[in-house]
């Protein structure tokens, strides 16, 4: 069986790898791709508004899920509830740092308790027939690191793959990923893929990244945002093709690909509220991006935003 995860994958990205963000990444074909993360309580329940965020398309596969929780008990029925739904591979999240999550003992919460990381992968695991993973920080802080010691026990505990941020807790997204801490994962690794996570903007940190780690694969999160072909252009760098740098008239239209991807998803207020953040995601590397999010906050209709996307110069 085709392994997933020794790929270039999306991360799952709350609030922001929603179905329109999918649909764009599809057409430049990411080894594999995650949704946002679910709670497990409400997926358990069927709360349609959590099993909305699973919606997929086929040009979206390879795909995943990611359940975030820290039942025992939830965690085989959620597992299996992302198996049903047709998902490739389901993954546990031990590394969101929000208070909100972390306060039960979630995200990155579970890095407090290793042993329940175990049950909590092993009770995935004996739930389904689709390969299951995790995905972590480095450690809950500086003094307390943990990633290696979490390779061995998912391993035990029959994971497939463990995603590993080379950031604690603590440091939320200050300072740079380490990625020491990955290739400390590596080194103890058997038979787990290690995906490595953490500053990945451009191909040629992904490439560097693989170099200095000797990860199977790599987790690209900010960096998709707006550069939905990424993965491709990690691909063309691998194989020494030249990369065409994509000019601002590209971006626009990518923009606007993602504007009409969004009115077709979402409500009308749905897509205006999405292209608040969209739109400065395509167009961040023009002198007056900042200048169009604000004005694009304030639009009233989806006529206004085209004409503000139409109308944008590049400085
Ligand atoms: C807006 C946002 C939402 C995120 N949502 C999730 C999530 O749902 N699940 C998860 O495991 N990580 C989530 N992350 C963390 C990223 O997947 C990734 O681990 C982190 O951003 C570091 O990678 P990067 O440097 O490539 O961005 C999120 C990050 C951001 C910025």
């Amino acid at each position: 069986m085709k392994n997933f995860y020794d790929e270039i994958i999306y991360a799952p990205l709350a609030g922001c790898s929603d179905y329109p963000f999918r649909a764009m990444s599809a057409r430049y074909k990411p080894g594999l791709m995650f949704c946002e993360m679910v709670k497990m309580e409400p997926l358990v329940r069927g709360i349609p508004n959590t099993l909305r965020m699973l919606d997929y398309n086929e040009a979206m596969r390879p795909i995943g899920g990611q359940i975030c929780g820290s039942d025992p008990k939830l965690a085989g029925p959620a597992a299996r509830i992302i198996e049903e739904h047709g998902f490739d591979v389901v993954d546990l999240n031990c590394g969101c740092p929000v208070d909100k999550v972390t306060k039960d003992g979630s995200g990155s919460g579970m890095l407090k308790d290793l042993d329940r990381i175990g049950e909590v992968i092993a009770n995935m695991v004996a739930a389904v027939k689709i390969p299951v993973s995790l995905k972590i920080r480095a450690g809950w802080d500086e003094e307390n690191i943990v990633a290696a010691e979490v390779t061995r026990i998912a391993e035990k505990a029959g994971a497939t793959a463990i995603v590993v941020h080379g950031r604690t807790r603590k440091q939320a997204y200050k300072g740079p990923s380490n990625w020491d801490h990955i290739k400390a994962c590596v080194e103890v690794a058997q038979k787990i893929k290690v995906v490595g996570n953490g500053d990945l903007f451009t191909p040629e940190s992904a490439i560097a990244m693989r170099e200095q780690t000797g990860c199977d694969g790599v987790l690209i999160a900010r960096g998709t945002m707006g550069q939905p072909w990424i993965a491709e252009e990690i691909r063309a760098l691998a194989a020494k093709e030249p990369l065409a740098p994509r000019n601002f008239e590209a971006c626009r239209e990518a923009l606007l690909d993602h504007f009409a991807l969004s009115v077709e998803y979402k409500s009308k207020q749905g897509a205006l509220i999405d292209m608040r953040k969209v739109c400065c995601w395509y167009l961040k590397n023009t002198p007056n991006a900042r200048e169009l999010r604000k004005k694009a906050s304030h639009a009233t209709s989806l006529e206004e935003v085209y004409g503000l996307i139409h109308g944008f110069a590049s400085a």
